[in-house]
């Protein structure tokens, strides 16, 4: 169980007119560092990032670019995800062939998690395979749809490849958000797919074939988490464990895979506040090492996206202010602070490997966007809150 005694950080309300400031920089960041191709680089001066775009970060960005208006940036991330997609059609289209004979490739022939900004693959060693962020583009894309009535015709072919991988792939083990643990089904993976799948379903824009498949992975997708994701009452880090993850607060929101307000929704809102959560730093999970397991301001702004979405507006409130309270001087968001320690003594050696924590990181930077727009700090064209829904998604 997490020690929260060790930090002594209080609560500090931070005005309105900050955090405004802090969204407006964040988007002149991202802006900024947005490449010609349309890929948002995740950190531009972390030496184990530079260079490389990931589908996961950049969906997650081009949501809160779309969220505070910024449609033409969205829109040149979503033509870059679709490039590094129509110019892999064959191999895609083999990776579906031979997985629907029964003989599905192995990992290292899937496709790769983070990308060049030009779309090509880099020749460093990563942990590559991982379906989550694939799903995520698809829901981003379908957001971005609703939210402006935008046409998704340009991306129909990278979507109908997307589609068709997901639905034949969602059943494999792969390395989580965090690039671990290949060898389970994590949760928060199966839900991005399925939010994907059943989002980019709705809209509508997929040919009735591939819709029904779609939603068949989605719904097949649901009772397997139902069956196996959830123990105590919560969503679990992956299927088996009671063991939760931070990042699950991404299927209540912004991706509205589960209802906050279905017992499973609140349950594993509380379990995360509970377990993962220090003075409103959310740590990634409990026996996380990497950089002596810090606090990670993007995860306290999914945990407010979670409360806002639960009704719960100044508990998130608190958890916007204490990402604000992260930012540096030059108003750059990192990945992570080490406020609060899981495992200290992980850290030197993470820093004589690696330098300090990523800053800045676009996602912190998205998340922190995308909370304050929810909350309604900045103006933002986002559809009008419907307050949560009565369907299938309170598992
Ligand atoms: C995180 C990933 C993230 C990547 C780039 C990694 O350390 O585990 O979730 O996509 O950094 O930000």
């Amino acid at each position: 169980m997490i020690d929260k005694s060790m930090s002594g950080a209080t609560a500090t309300r931070t005005g309105d007119a900050a955090l405004r400031e802090l969204v407006r920089a964040g988007t002149g960041i991202i802006l900024e560092q947005q490449a010609p191709s349309g890929a948002y680089p995740a950190s531009p001066s972390f030496s184990a990032y530079s260079g490389y775009s990931w589908f996961r970060d950049g969906s997650y960005i081009a949501d809160a670019m779309s969220a505070v208006g910024q449609i033409e940036s969205a829109e040149r991330f979503f033509d870059w995800c679709s490039e590094v997609l129509t110019s892999r059609a064959d191999r895609i289209r083999h990776i579906v062939e031979e997985s629907r004979a029964g003989r599905p490739p192995s990992d290292e022939h899937m496709m790769a998690t983070r990308f060049l900004l030009d779309g090509a693959e880099g020749n460093d060693d990563w942990w590559d395979f991982q379906l989550d962020g694939y799903g995520t583009w698809l829901w981003a894309l379908a957001e971005h749809h609703t939210r402006h009535g935008r046409p998704l015709d340009r991306w129909t072919d990278a979507i109908a490849l997307t589609v068709d991988y997901l639905s034949c792939s969602w059943e494999r083990p792969c390395y989580d958000w965090w690039e671990e643990s290949a060898e389970q089904v994590h949760v928060s993976t199966l839900g991005c797919i399925a939010a994907g799948l059943s989002s980019i379903a709705a809209t509508g824009h997929l040919d009735q074939p591939r819709a029904s498949d779609a939603s068949a992975a989605a719904t097949n997708i649901r009772r397997r988490v139902q069956a196996d994701g959830v123990r105590a009452g919560h969503l679990t880090k992956w299927l088996g464990t009671e063991a939760v993850d931070a990042s699950l607060l991404a299927l209540i929101a912004p991706m509205n895979f589960l209802d906050p307000l279905s017992p499973v929704g609140s349950e594993t809102i509380a379990a995360i506040e509970n377990q993962l959560t220090v003075n409103n730093g959310v740590h990634r999970y409990l026996a996380d090492t990497y950089y002596g397991g810090g606090q990670w301001p993007l995860l306290s702004c999914f945990l407010g996206l979670a409360q806002e979405s639960a009704g719960n507006r100044s508990r998130a409130r608190d958890l916007l202010d204490w990402a604000a309270s992260t930012a540096g001087d030059n108003s750059d968001l990192p990945e992570q602070v080490e406020e609060h320690l899981l495992d200290a003594v992980h850290l030197q050696p993470w820093n004589d490997r690696w330098g300090p924590s990523a800053s800045p990181l676009l996602w912190s930077h998205a998340m922190f966007i995308r909370l304050a727009a929810a909350l309604g700090i900045i103006p933002h064209p986002d559809r009008p809150e419907t307050g949560p829904q009565t369907n299938d998604k309170g598992l």
